[in-house]
C-alpha cells in the first residue's frame, strides 16, 4: 500500500509540472501575439496602399511604424498651406513633450509631403476610423496643461500656428520643413534670374495675402488686411537698409499689388501665378529670400520662421474689442524681434 501511493504522488507531481509548463509557455505565446497584433494588422494595411507617392517622399519603413508602447498620436488636418504647417509642427512638439510617437493624417500628408522632406509617418486611411481617438482642442498659443495630456491615442484639434508650441527645437522644425529638393532648384533658380548681370542681391520675400480675407476682416473680425502704406513703409525700410534690396511678390490678388505696390525702381518683382493654384511654389520662392514682409496669415508667419532674417509684419490690425483677439495672440505668433508696423484703422471707424 505504501508503494503505489509513494507512484501515484510521482505522477501526479509529473502532471503537475507539465501543466505548468503549458500554462506558462501559452501564456507568453498569447502575450507575444497581443502585443504583436498592431503590427502584423499594420504591415498588412501599408502594403495594401496604392504605390508611392509622388514626388519622392518616402514611405515610412514598417519597422518605424511598429506601434511601440508610444501609442499614436495625431492632429485634424483643416486649411491651407500655413495652418497645415501649424498643425504639423505643433503636433511634433506636443508629441514628443508628452512622450508619444505622432502620425499625420492621410489629408496632411497629401498636402504637405509634395513640397517638404517630412519625417513623421502617415496613418494608413484604412487605420484612422478604427483607432480610439481622444479629442483634445488646443488654443492658438502653449500653455502648461498641454506638457500633461492623458492618453495614448490622440487627435489634437484646432488651428494652432505658434512659436510658443515649438521654438524650443527649432532646429527639428526647420529640418521637418526642408524643401524638396526640384522645389529647392525651382525657386533658386527663379532667384538668380531675378537677379541678373548684379553683383549682389539681397532678397526680400513679399507675403501680400488677399483673397477671402479682404472681406472676412472687415465683416468678420472688425479688422483690415495690409494696404498701400503699410506696404511702401516696410518696402522702404529695406531700401534704406540694402542698397541691393528686391523684392520678390506672391499674393492671392496679384492685380491689386501690380496697382498698389510702387515698382518704379525696378526692384519689385511680381511672383508666383497668383492663383493660389501651386502655393508650395510660391512659398518655397520667399522662402528662400533673406528677409520677409509680411501682412497678415500663417503662410507669411511660416516664411518669415524659415527665412530667420529680418521679417516686417502689420501690428494691431483689428479693433480693440474685435473677437479676434479672443482667438489669436499676437505676442505668440509673431516673435519679439519682428518688425511691427501698426495698421490703419480708420476705414473701421464711423465717418464723422
Ligand atoms: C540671400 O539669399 C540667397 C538666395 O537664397 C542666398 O544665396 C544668399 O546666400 C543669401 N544671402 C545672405 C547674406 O544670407
Ligand atoms: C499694438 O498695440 C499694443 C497695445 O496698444 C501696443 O503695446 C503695441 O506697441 C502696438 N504694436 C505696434 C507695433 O504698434
Amino acid at each position: 500500500m505504501h508503494l503505489p501511493e509513494r507512484c501515484n504522488f510521482t505522477q501526479l507531481f509529473l502532471v503537475i509540472c507539465l501543466c505548468f509548463f503549458s500554462l506558462v509557455s501559452f501564456s507568453t505565446f498569447w502575450h507575444l501575439q497581443r502585443k504583436n497584433s498592431y503590427s502584423w494588422w499594420w504591415t498588412i494595411s501599408v502594403k495594401n496602399t496604392s504605390g508611392p507617392p509622388k514626388h519622392e517622399h518616402t514611405t515610412p519603413s514598417v519597422s518605424s511604424i511598429r506601434n511601440k508602447d508610444g501609442g499614436m498620436w495625431t492632429v485634424n488636418s483643416i486649411g491651407r498651406l500655413g495652418n497645415q504647417m501649424g498643425e504639423y509642427a505643433t503636433l511634433y512638439a506636443l508629441a514628443k513633450l508628452n512622450g508619444h510617437q505622432a502620425y499625420i493624417l492621410p489629408a496632411m500628408h497629401r498636402y504637405l509631403a509634395p513640397i517638404f522632406k517630412l519625417t513623421l509617418p502617415m496613418i494608413p486611411s484604412e487605420l484612422v476610423g478604427k483607432i480610439p481617438w481622444r479629442n483634445y482642442g488646443l488654443h492658438d498659443w502653449m500653455s502648461e496643461e498641454y506638457r500633461h495630456i492623458q492618453g495614448k491615442y490622440v487627435r489634437l484639434s484646432g488651428y494652432p500656428c505658434s512659436y510658443t508650441f515649438y521654438h524650443h527645437i527649432r532646429h527639428e522644425i526647420l529640418q521637418e520643413f526642408a524643401f524638396h529638393d526640384y522645389i529647392k532648384e525651382d525657386a533658386n533658380r527663379y532667384l538668380l534670374q531675378i537677379r541678373g548681370q548684379r553683383k549682389t542681391v539681397t532678397y526680400i520675400g513679399v507675403h501680400v495675402r488677399r483673397g477671402d480675407y479682404v472681406h472676412v476682416m472687415p465683416n468678420i473680425w472688425k479688422g483690415v488686411v495690409a494696404d498701400k502704406n503699410y506696404l511702401d513703409k516696410a518696402m522702404n525700410y529695406f531700401r534704406e537698409k540694402y542698397h541691393d534690396a528686391v523684392f520678390v511678390v506672391v499674393s492671392n490678388g496679384m492685380a491689386w499689388c501690380k496697382e498698389n505696390m510702387d515698382a518704379s525702381r525696378g526692384d519689385v518683382y511680381f511672383a508666383g501665378d497668383g492663383q493660389e493654384s501651386s502655393p508650395g511654389r510660391d512659398f518655397a520662392l520667399i522662402a528662400h529670400c533673406n528677409h520677409t514682409i509680411m501682412t497678415i496669415g500663417t503662410f507669411g508667419i511660416w516664411a518669415g520662421y524659415l527665412v530667420g532674417g529680418e521679417t516686417i509684419y502689420l501690428a494691431n490690425y483689428t479693433l480693440p474689442d474685435s473677437p479676434f483677439l479672443k482667438v489669436f495672440k499676437p505676442s505668440a505668433a509673431f516673435l519679439p524681434e519682428w518688425i511691427g508696423i501698426p495698421a490703419d484703422l480708420s476705414p473701421l471707424l464711423p465717418k464723422s
